[in-house]
């Protein structure tokens, strides 16, 4: 008999499929169509701190995070109001209508009153919180230091908020990826989401218009979460979930493989359709019979950096190819 159970943030899963923050999510009902279809867990679309500030406007509005007046009211129009008691709703519902995990968003930016809103969340009985931690260095003069305690500022004053486990979902664009991870998991966080992938922006020319491109994730895009997985598993006392570009079963278990305590899948399912997660679920059954595996703990981190014969494969593949001398 197969056991696919997995955890994440320290939430127990009936398996590792969990369904990343989006669109699919923003809803209890969407929520219910992601259970119904085998989900592990699903991330709720994600709140927008400045959604939140938006709406408690008379909490003092951090410069930081919303550094014009005008920018409240532009939010205001584009009816983003309201939004953070919607969301509350939302979570209500959702709990209501699914027994799997579900784990509520919040893309920040800042440290500012948003965060007394976490509370709000576990009120309203969310298994866990997800931080999407999104700076954008803009400032010539700000060190990378600098950023880095805002990321750690943030998720100390969330985690002395509530007592549902958090998780840091990270970009990949660090210096120290392992630094950054270690200093994370020391303010508090469960888990950490690898890697997050951004907006990738793109110009009409035709139109003259700001747009985004390619929406969806290649499944090529995912090696660079491969290598991080590999590199950090068991290094940094906190569970590593694998995300960006993992679209079959075979991605899923590369990633626990390297060392992945669950994924978070997205793109796939808007590209195959919800049928998807059965048809990974499947994959990695199979997979697990024939290699004669009952659990996923007997092969997660088989070929991480820790248990690898070759530990400089993850590091300087260039380099011991060219010794071998393979292009
Ligand atoms: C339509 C859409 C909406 C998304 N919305 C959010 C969001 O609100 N919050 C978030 O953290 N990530 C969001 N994402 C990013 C996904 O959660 C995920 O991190 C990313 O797509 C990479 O995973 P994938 O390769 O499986 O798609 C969104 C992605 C898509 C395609």
């Amino acid at each position: 008999m197969i056991n696919l159970s997995a955890q994440y943030m320290g939430i127990n899963l009936k398996n590792p499929i969990i369904v990343s923050s989006c669109s699919l999510s923003h809803s209890a009902e969407g929520v219910k169509r992601l259970a119904d279809a085998g989900a592990g867990a699903v991330v709720l679309k994600s709140l927008f701190e400045e959604q939140i500030l938006s709406d408690t406007y008379k909490l003092e509005v951090s410069s930081e995070s919303v550094s014009h007046p005008e920018e409240i009211d532009y939010l205001r129009q584009m009816g983003m109001t309201q939004k953070s008691d919607e969301y509350l709703e939302m979570i209500e519902k959702a709990k209501e209508a699914v027994d799997i995990p579900v784990i509520a968003s919040i893309n920040c930016i800042s440290d500012s009153s948003w965060t007394d809103y976490a509370k709000y969340i576990e009120a309203v009985g969310a298994d866990g919180l997800e931080l999407n931690i999104a700076l954008m260095p803009k400032k010539h003069d700000e060190t990378a230091q600098e950023i880095e305690e805002k990321i750690y500022r943030i998720i100390d004053i969330v985690k002395h908020n509530i007592n549902i486990p958090i998780a840091v979902k990270l970009g990949p664009y660090f210096t120290s990826i392992p630094r950054v991870a270690a200093r994370i998991r020391k303010s508090g966080a469960s888990a950490l989401v690898l890697f997050n992938r951004f907006y990738q922006p793109d110009i009409d020319i035709q139109t003259f218009e700001f747009q985004s491109k390619n929406r969806y994730s290649s499944p090529g895009e995912m090696s660079n979460t491969l290598r991080w997985i590999a590199i950090l598993y068991k290094k940094i006392g906190c569970s590593l979930v694998a995300n960006t570009g993992i679209h079959d079963g075979e991605a899923v278990i590369k990633q626990i493989l390297a060392g992945a305590s669950a994924v978070q899948i997205c793109s796939t399912l808007y590209i195959n359709g919800l049928s998807q997660i059965e048809s990974i679920l499947f994959d990695l059954q199979e997979w697990m019979r024939r290699n004669e595996y009952a659990n996923l703990d007997e092969f997660r981190g088989l070929i991480s950096q820790k248990n690898a014969l070759q530990p400089e494969y993850f590091e300087r593949q260039q380099y011991i190819r060219a010794l071998v001398g393979v292009e």
